[in-house]
């Protein structure tokens, strides 16, 4: 996908160093041409001869060729590039290059460089956080350098927090995305206003807000980086903006604000309303310094002019408007009435409530919320947030520009592997079942299966594995299917599994059949079986999602069961005792075993999700989890899905605990553990027996 990408890689003297060593051989994988340019400090972590023999290009480290005395010029790298990349790149290399101190290969080659530049920090969690490092990385932002956040986790210096340099896999994909979609707001103008609003009671007073203008201003980078045109209508605030593409106003108060925003709107294609306007002014502003009286007072306000009201009366067909919706109460109700008065196209919502939400925080949680549904987004950076909120501007500007095209524009949820395992009938048909795994591939991965917006990152990988006992010649298939699936655990590299399951199954199929599947009329048994396990796979990894997320698709799994009892297939309610598939589902969604998907969001979105923030707090979730496992065992000792659950984590369990957390969390986790699946007694004894 790179084929023919000439990648400028610049290492740094970081720990991290060793994971460039990976990057070069992904980047080299993906058919990319990549030269290294190391510091002299890089060296010490990791090898030129390593970074030579991957890279496949002996490595440019000194200004001069130390044998032949020949010039290594950074100008000419600056133009061979078609992207830089900085992995890892340290606070000192990252203070070197916002401030152009040029004393070495890479800082020459970076302040040379034509083609976009992709920044990966990597150190200690305090040395990130520092002022002067966040300045620096505000200023390369600025500077409309790509940054690739550190992730959070353990560090070399065992501290756990945010520093860790992201995965090369990741960076990789970041690489792809930047080259395959190209800049997402290419030609666009769009009016951001951002910052509060001070509305004067007197030469020396204001009513005012507690914004920082830190959202709007990195919604304002994240579209300038985009390739917009950025008129950025500014409160008083102290954020610098450096990209050349934003055109920054500053105004003092609401009626400031409205006046340049409705004069800038109509030569706009979005406007994005991210500011804390005040909703009111005092009537009349004191020409001299109110003076005390030592008596109580009285200011009378009067209703400053709605911003984003006025601009959705004047929204032309072709244009876009975007709200903020800032709410302590009763959020997502509130948000869709200012969606609909204000005549917005979507609408960001962020709570009070929410820790490290909302204002003069550098992190952000957000729900984006439109006419087709919502998308809730973790706990983010600003100019992540950023991104997911231009990602969705763009596609519904693509929408705009394309409407009568059928783009499919989300990620689809599911990624799957589809295996064919036809050892056991050898000697038959081969095209048959090459054009029976491409179906069943463009079937499952093809296919919208929600209405959910589903980032890159959040795909749920499965593996779909069909051993097939039997075929003949008239189509008919008797296989083994094995379906198994983990979702992404935020902020790390790991995967947890969701769900794993042998299943038999009997279906028809003759070559260069599609796959075919309408809910409503179920005659396929082999598409009936796959949407079956795909909506139980995403329900699974939605109620991770959000407490209430996954039930719907949860229910449309066990419509599927209910209805299929006709198909050619028996294994709907065959099998042994509690252990078909309709056995599965109904257990999930009984009543009685409720706690269980309360387990599954707790578990993974409150306690794995955290543990590789912060192990011990994630940890501690996760052993509270197991009393919601207890209920719903001791509510239906039976259910096969609890002794299911326990199954399919066992390992996880074991990582969990092994080596680590308190002997009464291993007692009391181990206890249940062996009360609902005693036959995994080695597992659970690995858990005890660790010191
Ligand atoms: O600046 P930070 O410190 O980074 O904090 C970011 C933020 C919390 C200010 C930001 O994320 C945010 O929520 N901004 C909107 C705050 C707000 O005023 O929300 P609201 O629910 O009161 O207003 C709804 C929408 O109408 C907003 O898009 C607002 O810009 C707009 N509005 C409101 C009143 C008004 N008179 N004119 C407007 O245009």
């Amino acid at each position: 996908m790179l084929k023919g990408k000439k990648i400028v890689l610049g290492v740094t003297g970081s720990i991290a160093a060793y994971k460039s060593a990976l990057l070069v051989r992904l980047l080299v994988k993906e058919g990319a041409e990549v030269q290294v340019v190391m510091t002299p400090a890089a060296k010490e972590f990791i090898t030129p001869l390593t970074m030579a023999t991957l890279s496949g290009r002996p490595v440019l480290c000194d200004f001069f060729d130390t044998n032949s005395g020949n010039w290594h010029s950074h100008v000419e790298l600056g133009l061979w590039g078609d992207a830089m990349i900085i992995a890892p790149a340290t606070a000192a290399t990252l203070g070197k290059m916002a401030n152009g101190v040029a004393d070495n290969l890479l800082v020459t080659t970076y302040l040379s460089m034509k083609a976009p530049v992709f920044i990966a920090p990597a150190m200690d969690l305090d040395m990130y956080s520092h002022p002067s490092t966040q300045r620096n990385i505000d200023i390369l932002r600025g500077y409309g350098n790509n940054m690739i956040e550190p992730a959070s986790g353990e560090l070399a210096s065992h501290l756990c927090g945010k520093g860790r340099m992201e995965e090369p896999e990741n960076i990789v994909a970041r690489i792809k995305d930047f080259f395959f979609s190209g800049r997402l707001l290419t030609g666009k103008k769009v009016l951001i206003t951002a910052g509060p609003t001070y509305e004067k009671i007197d030469p020396v007073r204001f009513i005012g807000n507690y914004s920082s203008g830190k959202m709007g201003f990195a919604i304002a980078q994240e579209c300038a980086s985009q390739g917009a045109d950025v008129t950025l209508v500014a409160g008083p605030v102290s954020i610098a903006t450096p990209h050349p593409s934003i055109k920054r106003i500053n105004v003092e108060s609401a009626q400031q604000m409205y006046n340049t925003a409705t004069e800038a709107f109509p030569q706009c294609d979005t406007a994005i309303l991210c500011a804390a306007v005040a909703d009111y002014r005092p009537s009349s502003v004191a020409e001299k310094k109110i003076k005390r009286t030592g008596e109580g007072m009285t200011i009378e306000l009067e209703a400053n002019p709605d911003i984003a009201a006025s601009l959705g009366k004047i929204k032309r067909d072709d244009q876009r408007l975007v709200g903020f919706a800032l709410e302590t109460n009763d959020g997502e109700n509130n948000a869709r009435e200012k969606l609909a008065k204000k005549n917005l196209d979507f609408i960001v919502l962020n709570s009070l409530t929410d820790k490290g939400a909302g204002f003069a925080v550098d992190t952000n949680k957000v729900t984006i919320i439109d006419k087709e549904g919502e998308t809730r987004y973790p706990l983010k950076s600003k100019s992540e947030v950023a991104r997911d909120i231009v990602k969705h501007l763009s596609k519904l500007l693509l929408v705009l520009l394309f409407i009568l095209l059928p783009v499919s524009l989300d990620a689809q949820e599911l990624n799957a592997v589809v295996n064919l395992n036809t050892s056991k009938i050898q000697g038959t048909n081969t095209e048959v079942f090459e054009s029976l795994k491409d179906a069943l591939s463009e079937f499952i991965n093809n296919r919208k299966w929600t209405t959910y917006n589903y980032e890159d990152y959040e795909r749920v990988s499965c593996n779909f594995t069909f051993i097939v006992d039997e075929y003949s010649d008239a189509g008919e298939f008797s296989v083994t299917l094995m379906v198994q699936s983990t979702r992404p655990v935020y902020g790390s590299s790991y995967n947890s599994p969701l769900f794993m399951y042998e299943d038999k199954v009997r279906f028809n199929y003759q070559s260069h059949d599609r796959l075919e599947f309408n809910e409503d009329n179920l005659d396929n048994n082999l598409t009936a079986v796959i949407a079956f396990y795909a909506y139980l796979i995403l329900g699974l990894d939605m109620d991770a999602m959000g407490e209430m997320g996954g039930s719907d698709l949860l229910t449309k799994a066990q419509n599927i069961a209910n209805n299929a009892q006709n198909l050619s297939d028996t294994g709907w309610r065959a099998g042994s005792g509690n252990s078909n598939r309709f056995s599965i589902i109904d257990d999930y969604m009984n009543g009685a075993l409720e706690p269980i998907r309360q387990l599954m969001y707790r578990y993974h979105r409150l306690g794995l999700d955290t543990m590789y923030k912060n192990a011990d707090a994630g940890r501690k979730v996760i052993t509270e989890t197991f009393a919601l496992l207890n209920e719903a065992y001791a509510n239906r000792p039976l259910a096969y899905f609890t002794k299911l659950f326990t199954e399919y984590k066992q390992d996880e369990f074991v990582n969990i605990y092994f080596k680590k957390g308190t002997s009464e969390e291993k007692q009391s986790v181990v206890k249940i553990l062996s009360e609902i699946n005693p036959s995994l007694s080695t597992s659970w004894d690995k858990i005890l027996k660790d010191r």
